[in-house]
């Protein structure tokens, strides 16, 4: 990282120059950004993205990435000093009954025969990849580990087969000849979260669905809310019972609009399943998170990506492509103040390939880390776990204005100019409990756009008026911390 962090120092510089030859403020459009912590709404639990499918592998060195290079992206992927400090791994809890291809093996490969023999259970140490990648980013400050089944195993299921959905044995509806799976998928994934722990990695999140309504050609599983609630209610039993300190999430719908219509399902009932989740999951495909989900539970945006876009890596805006910078600075501040989301996940965070569905691109032995990884580095370096999201409100339609109060009392604002010019901004920062006045006389500006990639720039001092005075150029993203 020392070779990062020297250029960092050295656009430090430039970007002070470029900032200060920005004499021409009263020239250019004005708005005011209002932020106001007295207003408060949801708590953040970060942001992240997935190694699943033996991606895992790739940052381990699977396609020439060296060791120095291995350590580099696992800092910039979860170290708070070096990178981006993400805070959610979402790991895949395998099915298949072999590791070949991208496949994730499962801990009980073949069926014991009826679910109510003993399982053979079996720990590789591995986990595609994925059980040392997560000791990696726990090292480094990760809180939340994420483990997530696609499917269950083929032998538990309508089809018998991990791949071409099919639904879990037992539940609503699904019969199966071999009996009812639920108690013994519940057993399953309960394994895999010890596995975890006493080999020495944290799980804290258990989910056992990946877009359920959709029939993959790959691991997954169809469900309703319904049936999803029949096997909460199990898992939930089956947790206590171990006394493991483990939270449930549910459903991981494909699109936002498919994980609400899952939420009648899983409040239904004598006994509603929603009481015993923690998290709501959906992902962003099929529909946006652009409202929050029937539910008092947290959600999450738990999976989404550009899976078709051209291959921009180095492009922060240029024609509102589907992969661009500032596109997903959006998507996520959008999820956080429309859809009321306390953690945002990209697909993949980093991989062997020239597509956009990774936040790094990992192409041999070079590390290529995008301008949507700038992004959601803009927003996990400075809007901590345990933060509070706080009122923002920008004047002007082409500046979209969030803001955020960490538990250590400094505030991060985040400004997205989506005009083709600089604004001078007005940044006002009311401060509940602190006379209505910020504690810090400064705040530190991070800038990226298309020549920036997370930079910080001169400080900029409160003004007589307790306002602070500065210019967000054209298409940007700027992150204001106190101090
Ligand atoms: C392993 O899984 C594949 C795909 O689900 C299946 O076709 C194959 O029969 C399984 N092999 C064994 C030995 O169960
Ligand atoms: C349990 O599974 C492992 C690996 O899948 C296998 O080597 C072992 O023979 C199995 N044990 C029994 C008792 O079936
Ligand atoms: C889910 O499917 C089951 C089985 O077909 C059905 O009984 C139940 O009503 C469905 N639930 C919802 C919410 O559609
Ligand atoms: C936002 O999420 C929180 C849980 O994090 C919940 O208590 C609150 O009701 C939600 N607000 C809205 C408007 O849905
Ligand atoms: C910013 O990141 C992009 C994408 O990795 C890269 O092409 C560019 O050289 C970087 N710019 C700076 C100033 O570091
Ligand atoms: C890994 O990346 C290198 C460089 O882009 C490429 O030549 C190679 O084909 C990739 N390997 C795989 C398996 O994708
Ligand atoms: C930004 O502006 C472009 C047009 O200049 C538009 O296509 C795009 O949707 C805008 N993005 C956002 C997030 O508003």
């Amino acid at each position: 990282m020392s070779g990062s962090v020297l250029r960092r120092l050295v656009f430090l510089v430039v970007a002070t120059r470029e900032c200060s030859a920005l004499v021409g403020r009263t020239s250019l459009p004005s708005a005011r950004i209002s932020v106001d912590t007295s207003i408060t709404y949801q708590e953040v639990d970060g942001l992240g993205a997935s190694q699943a499918f033996q991606r895992a592998e790739d940052v381990l060195g699977k396609y020439g990435l060296s060791p120095a290079h291995q350590a580099e992206v696992l800092d910039l992927l979860y170290s708070l000093d070096k990178g981006a400090g993400f805070a959610i791994l979402r790991n895949g809890i395998g099915s298949s009954n072999s590791s070949t291809s991208n496949l994730m093996n499962s801990i009980e490969p073949l069926s014991p025969g009826s679910p109510h023999t003993q399982p053979n259970y079996t720990w590789d140490g591995y986990d595609s990849g994925q059980f040392p990648l997560a000791q990696q980013a726990e090292a480094r400050g990760l809180r939340t580990l994420y483990g997530n089944a696609w499917s269950a195993p083929g032998y538990m299921k309508t089809n018998d087969d991990e791949n071409n959905g099919g639904y879990l044995c037992g539940v609503a509806g699904e019969h199966c000849v071999s009996g009812d799976w639920k108690q013994a998928y519940a057993d399953y994934l309960v394994q895999w979260v010890k596995f975890y722990e006493e080999h020495g990695a944290k799980v804290s999140h258990l989910g056992f669905l990946n877009e359920p309504q959709f029939a993959a050609t790959y691991a997954g599983m169809l469900s309703n809310g319904t049936q999803a609630a029949d096997f909460i209610r199990v898992l939930a039993k089956t947790i206590q019972k171990a006394r493991l300190d483990l939270a449930i999430t549910c459903c991981d719908g494909i699109g936002w609009d498919d994980q609400e219509a899952m939420m009648a399902g899983l409040q239904a009932g004598p006994d509603p399943a929603e009481q015993y989740l923690t998290v709501v999951t959906g992902h962003g495909y099929d529909s946006a998170p652009t409202y929050p989900l029937s539910t008092t539970k947290k959600t999450w945006l738990s999976e989404w990506a550009d899976l078709d876009g051209d291959y921009t890596p180095g492009v922060f805006y240029d024609v509102d492509g589907p992969g661009e910078g500032l596109r997903w600075a959006r998507n996520v501040q959008a999820a956080f103040v429309q859809a009321n989301v306390s953690g945002f996940l990209y697909w993949i965070g980093a991989e062997n390939s020239t597509t956009n569905s990774a936040l790094i691109n990992l192409l041999g032995d070079e590390i290529v880390p995008s301008k949507r990884f700038w992004s959601l580095a803009q927003f996990s370096k400075f809007a901590r776990p345990g933060a509070r999201r706080v009122e923002a409100h920008s004047s002007a339609s082409l500046l979209y204005a969030s803001a955020f109060r960490n538990t250590d009392g400094t505030i991060a604002t985040q400004v997205i100019n989506n005009a083709t010019t600089a604004y001078a901004v007005t940044l006002a920062v009311a401060v509940e409990g602190g006379g209505g006045k910020l504690h810090s006389n400064c705040v530190v500006p991070y800038l990226t756009d298309n020549a920036h990639n997370l930079t910080a720039l001169a400080p900029v001092v409160l003004a007589r008026d307790g306002t602070f005075q500065t210019t967000v150029p054209a298409r940007s993203l700027v992150t204001f911390v106190s101090s």
